[in-house]
């Protein structure tokens, strides 16, 4: 009781910009939820459609251990995995239901990488072979996190297919997003409903990505003309990908400790000091 007061009284003064802060993400949220201005020009996605190794696998894949996926997930998953190919790279994937897609992982990351499933139902265990482990448990149990990343200490990349659930898919991101090594990639699936709670759970993590409120400012037309001291999100994370039903989070390779503006040239316009 009395740390949630102490919350309240800390919080007040950011009331105002926190009501703004509403205000806009409604505007943004109506102005946009109708507007079909887009829809003519739509461009290809990087990946060419026919090209793309998981998708080829998938049209191909017609018997056998079943896999079930929203078609445009496969050019997502190539603009953001493709540079693990072919390397020594661990891959967790969520949600193994009738394992094909573990199969998939495989085939496209090579006998190099290690597949790691995890899954509620014990069904499941059935698809553990030489090249994927299969972990049982509830996606949503931190203790279960804790069990498993006391086994397994590196991963590249998280694919939560699971529960679907957005409490799940807050603690599964809190548990594993810290574990992930340098330069890995988060991927969160099926985030439905466009007022969803993990969703919004991540704009408040984005928010992160704009602190800069520290910062040093050098008067001068020099190397560092404005110098900001990292906050822990932006050392830790290199981006956020909003995409339909998909969240894509990536961390950085090194840990960040300020971010740097920076002017070159000698001859500037007097307008902006
Ligand atoms: C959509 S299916 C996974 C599909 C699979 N990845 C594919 O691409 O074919 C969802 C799976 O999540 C599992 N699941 C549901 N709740 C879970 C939880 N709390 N923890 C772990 N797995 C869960 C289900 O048993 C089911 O097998």
């Amino acid at each position: 009781m009395f740390r949630n007061a102490r919350t309240l009284v800390r919080g007040l003064p950011h009331a105002p910009a926190a009501l703004r802060q509403m205000r806009m993400f409604w505007r943004g949220y109506t102005t946009w939820r109708f507007n079909k201005l887009w829809t003519t020009s739509i461009k290809p996605m990087d990946t060419p459609y026919q090209t793309n190794p998981l998708r080829l696998f998938f049209e191909a894949h017609k018997e056998g251990p079943g896999i079930w996926k929203w078609q445009h997930y496969f050019d997502i998953y190539d603009r953001h995995l493709h540079r693990f190919k072919d390397r020594a790279v661990c891959v967790l994937e969520i949600g193994i239901y009738s394992g094909g897609s573990l199969e998939m992982w495989r085939n496209y990351f090579g006998p190099l990488s290690e597949i790691y499933g995890v899954d509620i139902e014990p069904a499941c265990e059935a698809y553990q072979s030489d090249s994927v482990k299969v972990f049982i448990g509830d996606q949503g149990d931190r203790n279960f996190w804790m069990r498993f990343k006391n086994e397994v200490q590196d991963i590249d990349i998280v694919i939560d297919d699971g529960g679907h659930l957005p409490e799940q898919q807050i603690v599964t991101f809190e548990e594993l997003l810290p574990h992930l090594r340098p330069g890995g990639v988060y991927i969160c699936e099926d985030i439905h409903g466009t007022l969803n709670t993990f969703a919004a759970y991540v704009y408040g993590l984005a928010q992160n990505l704009n602190a800069g409120d520290r910062g040093q400012e050098n008067a001068n037309n020099n190397e560092r003309c404005l110098v900001y001291g990292a906050s822990a999100v932006q050392s830790a994370v290199r981006s956020i990908h909003l995409y339909p039903f998909m969240t894509v989070v990536e961390r950085t390779e090194t840990a960040i400790s300020e971010l740097v503006s920076t002017k070159h040239g000698t001859q500037w316009q007097p307008f902006l000091k």
